[in-house]
């Protein structure tokens, strides 16, 4: 999604916005663009693609000044390119903007019926119209910006230089976040902490609704109202150096094998690994008891860490409950019973779909929780309890350790319940621990696999489709390694629940068509095992990933020929999705270097999809 920069600074500020907007270029972007206050007033430079094209544009025709503002744009009115990329301008106004201005084709037309003639096919370039509208009446700044914030419908963070008001930038947050950045002579806005990380470690967090006045040392921060509020600045710990790609060739491979540690620091935020069971304060902080289902919501890989902990949370905890993709939750007026808890699962906690469903519980009166890693996110702040996830910063677009983290929080949580509504007793709570505390151990072992995975992408990475099968808690994991393989490589694929294989997509196989199945040696390796022997009957490619490779069955003929065998660590089934996850993901990384892609920023993604 669209990233913000705004910086009022006493160096060249050219530099700065591009070394910024390169740390939100892991939200997904397809155009950017800078706006400097110089010598002859704003000036702006945009390209189309990345931001070494902006920086090119910079070079031949460099920007002078120190206060500028900066935007990487994921398209959503208007193509990709360079007239529709930010900031948009016009009278006095350049604006930078991330969201949705859903009434922008009404104020658009009451506009151009006046005669005022648009540049771009953008909502965001309405709001330039509107505030220069409102200030040509002789409005005081702060009265015409407010004005104008009250006619938006629909989501934004803002970012605007106005023409004659040096060294002050206009700041404003509904739907989608912005933070205010302090440095020692010198202020910063942000969509996000990493944004201003560059700069200052020292943020506000800007609540919906508010609007700021961003002057030299000084931030006027109002609320929806207009009035002045305090948003206490917060050290935040997202230093430079976590955003670093180091010796990894890619944001993904780092976070790939930053894994042991990332589920580590989950874990034990959860479990204690000197009493051996969960910790005191999570017990304190819900009582599962009291709780007669969980609805869990999450978008994408947190919605597949969601479907994975529901076998947890029902098998362990005899907890019912029910997972589901945000964007149709939302939207499908839900009967909710008494006692429901609302768990909101999510990496950024600022994703539109998830944010929406989970307002939407609270607005029904239901108790809400958030699993996010973004402990300062919008769902982080407005959820009843903050479950946090600690995988750290997560760069690459596709999710890997903040996926693990995910099911490390969420499992020692089915463990909780399961102590809390009287499941398990006190040395099964232990074991159990122990169990998950042995994970990031294995994870690390899982990671040595990468060597057998990196043999066999050269054959994936030729396939137009591939299958993923799995049973148990790595069906959903068989759901995410298709997504996974789909969204970095861009080779088709579809996961099923191995027995689902026979009621159709079992017409697809044939020697095209590579079948990676996940099989852990667990109580339904055997039905796996005869799903395997189906597909290999017709003709079908199979790569399996199992632990137990000796029960691998015996195939025949091209089958035989074709199989590939990964071996995974020996695991506990309780955390088999958990180990499993690495195998998957890397095996999706290799593919998609292997042919080449754009392994951090896939096409048409974004990192945080603030919009609906
Ligand atoms: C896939 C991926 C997405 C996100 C989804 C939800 O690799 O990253 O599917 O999982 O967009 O995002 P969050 O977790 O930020 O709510």
């Amino acid at each position: 999604m669209c990233g913000i920069i705004g910086i009022i600074g006493n160096e060249p500020v050219a530099p700065r916005l591009l070394e910024s907007l390169r740390r939100l270029e892991y939200r997904g972007y397809d155009s950017a663009g800078i706006a400097v206050q110089t010598a002859k007033g704003t000036e702006r430079r945009r390209a189309e693609g990345k931001i070494r094209n902006l920086e090119t544009a910079i070079e031949d025709e460099p920007l002078a000044g120190q206060v500028g503002i900066g935007h990487t744009r994921w398209a959503t009115h208007g193509a990709p390119s360079v007239r529709n990329a930010h900031p948009h301008h016009f009278g006095q106004v350049t604006v930078v903007h991330n969201g949705i201005i859903e009434n922008f084709a009404e104020l658009k037309a009451g506009l151009m019926a006046q005669g005022e003639v648009y540049d771009s096919d953008t909502d965001t370039e309405v709001i330039a119209h509107l505030l220069n509208a409102e200030l040509a009446t002789g409005a005081p700044l702060r009265d015409a910006f407010k004005a104008t914030l009250d006619r938006l419908h629909g989501a934004y963070a803002l970012a605007i230089l106005i023409d004659g008001e040096d060294r002050t930038i206009l700041g404003a947050r509904r739907g989608s976040p912005l933070v205010v950045g302090w440095g020692g002579d010198e202020m910063y806005l942000g969509s996000d902490a990493l944004a201003v990380g560059p700069f200052t470690n020292r943020v506000s967090y800007l609540e919906e609704g508010d609007w700021v006045v961003l002057g030299q040392n000084s931030a006027e921060i109002h609320d929806a109202a207009g009035n002045l509020v305090n948003r206490p600045a917060v050290t935040v710990s997202a230093s430079a150096a976590l955003v670093e790609k180091g010796s990894y060739r890619h944001f993904m491979e780092k976070e790939v094998h930053e894994q042991p540690e990332s589920t580590q620091r989950t874990l034990t935020a959860y479990l204690d690994p000197v009493t051996g069971g969960v910790r005191a304060d999570i017990k304190a902080g819900v009582d599962f008891s009291t709780v007669s289902r969980l609805q869990i919501i999450a978008c994408g890989t947190a919605y597949y860490a969601g479907s994975i902990a529901r076998y947890a949370f029902e098998k362990l905890a005899g907890l019912p409950v029910d997972v589901e993709v945000a964007s149709e939750f939302r939207y499908r007026s839900p009967a909710m019973m008494p006692g429901v808890l609302a768990v909101a699962v999510s990496q950024s906690g600022e994703t539109a779909d998830t944010l929406a469903a989970l307002r939407w519980c609270q607005s029904q009166g239901l108790k809400t929780a958030a699993v996010v890693n973004v402990h300062t996110s919008t769902m982080a702040r407005e959820a009843d309890l903050l479950w946090p996830t600690h995988a750290g910063p997560e760069i690459g677009v596709a999710s890997t350790k903040a996926f693990t983290a995910q099911l490390s929080a969420l499992l020692s949580l089915a463990v909780t319940a399961a102590a809390q509504r009287g499941r398990i007793n006190a040395a099964e709570e232990g074991r159990l621990a122990q169990v998950l505390l042995g994970a990031p151990g294995l994870i690390a072992e899982a990671l040595g696999m990468d060597g057998d995975i990196v043999r066999i992408t050269n054959d994936l990475s030729k396939a137009r489709d591939v299958i993923y099968l799995g049973r148990g808690e790595t069906y959903p994991l068989a759901l995410e390694g298709a997504l996974k393989l789909k969204e970095i490589s861009y080779i088709h694929a579809e996961g099923y629940a191995a027995g689902e294989l026979k009621h159709g997509p079992i017409a697809l196989i044939d020697e095209n068509t590579p079948v990676v199945v996940i099989a852990p040696d667990d109580e339904l390796f055997e039905k796996t095992a005869s799903n395997v022997q189906e597909v290999a009957a017709r003709g079908g490619r199979v790569i399996m990933i199992t632990n137990a490779p000796q029960k691998v069955p015996t195939l025949s003929g091209d089958a035989a020929k074709s199989l590939k065998v990964i071996q995974a660590p020996d695991c506990d089934p309780f955390i088999a999705a958990l180990v499993y996850s690495v195998p998957i993901q890397l095996l999706a990384y290799h593919t998609a270097v292997h042919k080449g892609t754009d392994v951090d920023q896939p096409r048409n993604l974004a990192k945080s999809v603030t919009v609906e």
